[in-house]
């Protein structure tokens, strides 16, 4: 099959890397993606958000499938212009993807269908959510959680510890600081816990386990600082027992592919459940409809099984066909290099050198922000590397990830030297 992969990011480089390993894939695009990108597959500059150019794309290139990385295309409804056009494609469609667009949709979802989740309101004006606010932490105290509606980068979420410090985060909202994706506020509970990933893929019927991780989603050590898009992961995620893991399963992922094929939009694709471990149990934090970034950097490495087909049933929805998607029990670890300044503004187009030494010492290396210009490679975005390692314990996986890192050449680059330190304290204490 000749496949079109949509996307730029690291998380597209590890896609695009374990799709090429695929006896399915024959020629591999991708649109647009980026320096790592080009080793692998055939880079074209495509709109990605012009649903047409991509299925003109598609059909003058006779593209058998698509697999769509981010999440704007799939709330752009891509997959329901390639669903049209006859063209199969991974990913949900846009009603689907509302898991994702709509923190609201994905709320009544869970109310519905006794989902735990914090308890919540919606609102689309101000006053009304600011004499919610006021009247909740008069009960309940701080902190509490305003949330923008709809997509903002996770950027649209305030953990608020006064009513003033709330009623800020309701205005800025309301007043367009998210665009768009402010016309609603969701005020929300505070969850206390831990956080953790787990992903399933999805047929619109059946859901598969597709591995557990947990990233660090703050710039400074022992998360600490602005919120970034992640800054390292590892998978699995030792503190998701099995028992745990069969608890989510249950309560969580299955009621919601239930409640949208009820709902008359199946759910396809691969739905990462953002979890808070409660002293209760499994809270769902929010959705994602698609891989995470950086967490795909270290699924796709363990996934031993062949990622096409696996995708394919989840289009056609035969995952039940299949046999469950087989891991290697190690652990992976990924480490970001990012430009210095990020998730502020930082130098664009510096030199970066290294990457083989690094792969030769045994890391995975996937690109994000990168291209290549007169033989150099040049940092061209805010996360620029990914570097992965393997070990038989998280703190094994740190180390080979390290030891790549500290190949890399690029003085304008930073990590963050932590990346896994719950679970290696964890593992450091016997537990
Ligand atoms: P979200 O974009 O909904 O994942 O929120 C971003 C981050 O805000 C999460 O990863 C959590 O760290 C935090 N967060 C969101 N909702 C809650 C909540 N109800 N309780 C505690 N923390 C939350
Ligand atoms: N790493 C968080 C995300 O992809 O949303």
């Amino acid at each position: 099959m000749d496949i079109l992969l949509i996307g730029s990011g690291g998380r597209e480089h590890a896609l695009a890397w374990k799709l090429t390993q695929s006896l399915h894939c024959d020629e591999l695009y991708c649109a647009p993606g980026n320096a790592g990108i080009a080793d692998v597959a055939a880079c074209v500059s495509l709109d990605i958000m012009d649903n047409g150019a991509v299925v003109d794309f598609c059909r003058e290139k006779e593209i058998d499938f698509v697999v769509v990385g981010p999440e704007q295309p799939l709330v752009n409804g891509l997959v329901d212009a390639l669903d049209a056009a006859g063209i199969p494609a991974f990913g949900p469609t846009q009603a689907a993807a509302q898991l994702e667009g709509s923190k609201a949709f994905t709320k009544e979802l869970c109310a519905q269908y006794d989902i735990p989740t914090a308890a919540f309101a919606r609102f689309n004006n101000a006053p009304k959510a600011k004499m919610h606010v006021r009247q909740q932490m008069s009960v309940g105290g701080a902190p509490i959680v305003i949330k923008a509606d709809g997509l903002a980068a996770g950027k649209g979420v305030v953990v608020a510890h006064s009513v003033e410090e709330a009623c800020e985060a309701v205005d800025a909202c309301f007043e367009g600081a998210f665009g768009e994706a402010g016309a609603e506020v969701v005020v929300e509970e505070f969850l206390e816990g831990e956080e953790a990933s787990l992903f399933a893929i999805c047929d619109g019927q059946t859901a598969m386990l597709f591995g557990t991780a947990q990233d660090h989603k703050r710039v400074g050590e022992g998360d600490t600082g602005p919120n970034t898009g992640g800054m390292g992961a590892y998978s699995p995620a030792p503190v998701l027992t099995q028992e745990l893991i069969d608890e989510v399963m249950t309560e969580i992922i299955v009621p919601t592919l239930a409640g949208m094929h009820a709902r008359g939009h199946p759910f396809r694709g691969v739905l990462y459940a953002g979890l808070m471990l409660t002293a209760e149990g499994p809270s769902l934090i929010e959705y994602n409809t698609r891989f995470g970034d950086p967490e795909c950097q270290v699924l796709m490495p363990r996934l031993k099984s062949d990622l096409v087909e696996l995708m394919l049933a989840s289009a056609q929805g035969s995952l039940l066909e299949l046999p469950e998607a087989e891991w290697d029990t190690r652990t992976a670890l990924t480490v970001v290099i990012a430009s210095r300044g990020y998730p502020g503004s930082y130098e664009k187009n510096t030199v970066i050198a290294g990457v083989e030494d690094a792969e030769k010492a045994g890391a995975l290396v996937f690109h994000a922000g990168t291209s290549h210009k007169d033989g150099k490679l040049l940092a061209t975005g805010g996360r620029v590397l990914n570097v992965t390692g393997f070990g038989g314990s998280v703190g094994e996986a740190q180390k080979a990830a390290y030891d790549g890192v500290a190949k890399i050449r690029w003085e304008n680059g930073f990590t963050r030297s932590d990346i896994g330190w719950r679970a290696i304290e964890r593992e450091k204490a016997g537990g």
